[in-house]
């Protein structure tokens, strides 16, 4: 099933998106500018939420309007996808939130769950998975499984900054119907798979290096 890519292409992401790559950009600035992106690609993730009309009353008349026929559900994948909880938490105050960690496998490169605090049933919910790299695609492939799991159905948005092609194809091959908003389809993977040329570990820049579990 073909992932639908929208590269978001946006001066204000452009310019945040040349700090987060800087390697000389301190944690917290590369923590505001990650928010910064998190805000402007969020804003074009939901430009299709569904909306209906209602009447308000204004301090002179009434007026018409429209208003979120429903409540998303955002869900941050730990670590990384914390950067953009706060952003979409700002544009969606009334989302619930489900929270999933998955650490990659430094050798295999494979996914390793830790967490997954989803709402019990995501029927004729829209999910919208917060997510800064797509390397190889198995965190995310992981994740939108377990939105499955839980009844998720229709297209499931995924908010990320960098892409890879070989994550694409990976989420292509596993028959998601997603759709996936980016700041940058960057060049390839290199052997670590760490995204070239990348931003290094979106993880270890907002939060410093954690220790190895025994
Ligand atoms: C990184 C990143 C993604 C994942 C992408 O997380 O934040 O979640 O790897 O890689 P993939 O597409 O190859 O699965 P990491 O496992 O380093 O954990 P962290 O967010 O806690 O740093």
């Amino acid at each position: 099933m073909p992932v639908a890519l929208h590269v978001v292409d946006h001066p204000l992401i452009a310019d945040s998106l040349t700090r987060v790559r800087d390697v000389t950009t301190p944690n917290a600035l590369f923590r505001q500018e990650l928010e910064r992106i998190g805000t402007l690609l969020i804003a074009e993730a939901t430009k299709h939420l569904p909306t209906h009309g209602v009447r308000v009353t204004t301090p002179l008349t009434d007026a018409p309007g429209r208003v979120l026929s429903s409540q998303p559900v955002v869900v941050p994948v730990l670590r990384a996808g914390l950067g953009f909880l706060h952003a979409a938490q700002e544009l969606l105050p009334n989302a619930d939130v489900g929270f999933i960690g998955v650490a990659r496998d430094e050798n295999t490169h494979m996914p390793k769950p830790y967490v997954n605090k989803l709402p019990q049933r995501l029927d004729g919910r829209t999910c919208i998975v917060l997510d800064p790299m797509l390397a190889t695609g198995g965190s995310l492939a992981h994740t939108c499984a377990l939105l499955v799991e839980r009844g998720a159905t229709g297209t499931i948005i995924v908010v990320c900054v960098l892409a890879a092609p070989e994550g694409i194809a990976l989420l292509e091959d596993a028959g998601l119907d997603l759709a996936v908003y980016t700041a940058s389809l960057d060049e390839r993977l290199n052997d670590s798979a760490f995204i070239v040329p990348g931003l290094g570990d979106a993880g270890d820049r907002q939060f410093g290096s954690p220790g190895q579990a025994e």
